[in-house]
């Protein structure tokens, strides 16, 4: 298809934070295999001289420059704005996805979605009152890698499962945060910002075990069984882990982070064990996926079988997938994302809910 062909998505870009760079550094990767075009429009931060330093560092080969804002209201107020993206700590998710919508706007707003699942179905009721799109940035469920996995394991189409029946699957993010050397004010310290390990990292450890665990179309997913338990280190969370059980299969999830130990990097992030062999996933952490290599059945006394590997290491980190994704949504005026909808956003809020619950993490937004 020639690139007049594809759709065009004006991004508005809320916050010149970490992943704001990383989103915007992927988007203006030249890609021979683009589905859609993206232009940077608008940058909106809380200073112009942000502004200024981000747009020279991360779009300085872009064809066209962005209009740059002191304020986030003038982004959503910015009618060349096609889709407002929303990289704010997600304890502003809420109020920034609101004011974005309240302006018409469409929204890709990072995850957590949410800090819990009612602010989340506000959220969509306001979306679905307005008329606007909105979807949660969980990039990892839109890589090519995640879906071909699945066809693999579960046979979709008709084909064989990769390694028999999926009995179980293990997913642990580990990245070291040095809290005693960061202000009181950071995000990863701050509870009304969302502090803590779960919704932070720990929400792609669960989101591996939902997309390797949850029962294949045409079932509906399957609410699994949830036992949890969190440490803190002066009222924050720093380690989570999960046991999951799939009522109907009896399928377990075990599903880890912490914040207090670096892993290997790249190392195997995710495991998928079936009765006839096993899944390892390598990567950095589990929200950069890189490989993984499907095993035979590891026999009793024997050395660990030969596996076939399955590489997608790319120039760009992965981000270029939800993006064209959200772009084709939009031009299809569809308000919902088919690979993240809403239901399904609300039901990972709502087993995080349940994991902070019987873990012990409060916001002061539950109340
Ligand atoms: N998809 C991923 O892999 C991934 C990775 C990292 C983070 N995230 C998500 O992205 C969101 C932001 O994370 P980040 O690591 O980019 O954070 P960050 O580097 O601290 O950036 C957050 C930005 O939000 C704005 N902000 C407004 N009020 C703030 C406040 N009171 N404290 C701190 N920042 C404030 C600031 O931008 P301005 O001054 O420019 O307005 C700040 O630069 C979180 O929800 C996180 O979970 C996703």
């Amino acid at each position: 298809m020639a690139s007049s062909e594809i759709p065009t998505c004006r991004w508005g870009i809320i916050t010149t934070g970490l992943i704001s760079s990383w989103f915007v550094d992927d988007l203006v990767l030249p890609r021979p295999d683009a589905k859609a075009r993206h232009v940077i429009q608008a940058i909106g931060t809380s200073s112009l001289d942000k502004a200024r330093a981000f747009a020279a560092k991360h779009l300085a080969l872009a064809a066209t420059q962005p209009a740059l804002y002191a304020s986030y209201d003038e982004v959503y107020a910015d009618p060349d704005v096609d889709c407002v993206y929303i990289g704010t700590p997600h304890g502003f998710h809420k109020r920034d996805c609101l004011a974005a919508i309240a302006a018409g706007k469409n929204v890709l707003c990072e995850k957590a979605f949410t800090l819990n699942a009612r602010e989340a179905r506000e959220v969509f009721d306001a979306a679905r009152a307005k008329g606007v799109y909105v979807a949660e940035a969980m990039w990892l469920r839109h890589r090519p890698m995640v879906a071909d996995l699945r066809r693999l394991l579960y046979g979709e189409g008709g084909g064989p499962k990769a390694i028999g029946d999926v009995f179980r699957a293990t997913a642990d993010f580990q990245m070291y945060i040095d809290m005693k050397a960061l202000p009181a004010t950071s995000r990863y310290k701050n509870l009304e910002l969302g502090a803590g390990s779960l919704l932070d990292i720990g929400i792609y450890s669960l989101t591996w075990g939902i997309l390797m665990l949850d029962p294949q179309p045409p079932s509906a997913p399957e609410d699994p069984k949830i036992m949890a338990a969190q440490s803190f280190v002066d009222g924050i969370e720093v380690t989570t882990s999960v046991i999951l059980q799939y009522p109907s299969s009896g399928r377990q999830g075990l599903i880890l982070s912490t914040t207090e130990r670096r892993g290997a990097k790249p190392g195997v992030i995710v495991t998928i064990d079936g009765t006839d062999g096993f899944v390892e996933v390598q990567g950095n952490v589990p929200s950069h996926p890189e490989a993984f290599t499907v095993y035979p059945k590891w026999e009793d006394g024997a050395d660990k079988p030969q596996g076939k590997r399955y590489d997608y290491k790319q120039a760009a980190q992965g981000f270029i997938y939800e993006a064209d994704n959200t772009a084709l949504d939009l031009a299809a005026g569809r308000k919902e994302s088919s690979i993240m909808p809403w239901s399904e956003t609300i039901r990972v809020m709502e087993i995080m809910d349940e994991i902070r619950r019987q873990g012990g993490t409060k916001y002061p937004q539950d109340e």
